[in-house]
């Protein structure tokens, strides 16, 4: 075989954005509508402050309004709680999206089932994953919808392939199931009980690898030509003692198997965003009863 495709999700993610920046200006002009979307960020995690702040400069840049909220790490669930209550109530918040992990005080699911499902732009309340796994409309979690744009742009139909997801989190492995059952797929979803995972994973063409385990995942692992989707963002020590990103696939290894298969960075990673500044405008388009542009 020879190299595989490379899935540029960096440059999906743009194009994505760009068709974002000109819907929020028909919105705007068309029905004076400027989506908002509020992110609440507690404590100090680096990786999350990293986050926060690109969500909200991406916000800004494809013309939505942008509320921060950061509180210190002590703040109790109480006031987590009245703080979203607050943006439930908030006409011009549109998308609510509170940054995990929240320090231990604070249950994380009280947190997420308190948000408004209209503005659950995360997709991670239970109303909206159920909604999801049967079939109604909802607001989906972003990294596994950005996922399947990514396996779409190798291959536009998934009918009747064999999918296997490696990982069974509610924010990434049973959502990006249900995604792809809903895209005709035939979803074997694995995890750290999987019995001889390598023969499971051997068996996909579409094989998302969704784990938190840097490079668990080796080319021998990978079925030749099948598409590979690398959700995993792992930091670990690089040459000369710096510290570098990959994925949940051994990428060197994998990419001379697979048919195309996305990198780390620059692949799943950039998705996320651009498909949380999706879910926002879908978000106001849904609670102003205006039609949502095709994005
Ligand atoms: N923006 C993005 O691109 C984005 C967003 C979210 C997450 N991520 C990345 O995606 C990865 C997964 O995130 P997550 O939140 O889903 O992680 P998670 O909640 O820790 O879930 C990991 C899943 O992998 C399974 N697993 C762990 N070790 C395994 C093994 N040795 N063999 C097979 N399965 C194994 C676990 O199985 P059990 O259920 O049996 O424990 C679990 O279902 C992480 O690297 C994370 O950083 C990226």
């Amino acid at each position: 075989m020879g190299q595989a495709q490379i899935i540029d999700g960096k440059a999906t993610a743009a194009a994505l954005r760009e068709r974002i920046a000109s819907a929020v200006a028909g919105l705007k002009d068309k029905h004076g509508l400027t989506p908002g979307l509020a992110v609440v960020l507690v404590g100090e995690n680096p990786a999350s402050q990293v986050y926060v702040r690109s969500k909200a400069k991406q916000t800004v840049e494809a013309g939505m309004a942008s509320f921060d909220h950061k509180l210190p790490a002590e703040t109790s669930e109480e006031d987590v709680l009245a703080l979203v209550r607050q943006l439930n109530e908030d006409p011009a918040v549109h998308g609510i999206l509170v940054q995990l992990p929240l320090p231990d005080q604070i249950d994380s699911d009280k947190v997420l089932e308190t948000i408004d499902p209209s503005k659950d732009v995360d997709g991670f309340h239970p109303m909206n994953a159920g909604r999801l796994a049967t079939g109604q409309p909802a607001l989906v979690a972003c990294t596994p919808v950005g996922s399947v744009i990514l396996a779409r742009a190798a291959k536009p139909d998934l009918t009747g392939l064999h999918a296997v997801v490696v990982g069974r989190s509610n924010i990434v492995g049973k959502p990006v199931a249900q995604l792809l059952l809903a895209e005709n797929c035939t979803v074997t979803i694995a995890h750290s009980r999987t019995k001889d995972l390598p023969a499971v994973a051997r068996e996909a063409d579409l094989l998302i690898a969704a784990v938190g385990r840097p490079e668990m995942i080796k080319g021998d692992w990978v079925k030749p030509g099948a598409i590979v989707i690398d959700v995993g963002i792992n930091r670990v020590e690089g040459e000369g003692g710096k510290s570098r990103l990959v994925g949940d696939v051994d990428f060197a290894e994998a990419v001379e198997v697979a048919g195309a298969i996305t990198p780390v960075p620059g692949g799943v990673g950039p998705m996320t965003i651009a498909c949380l500044l999706r879910n926002t405008v879908q978000a106001a388009c849904a609670i102003h009863d205006v039609e949502m542009p095709e994005l």
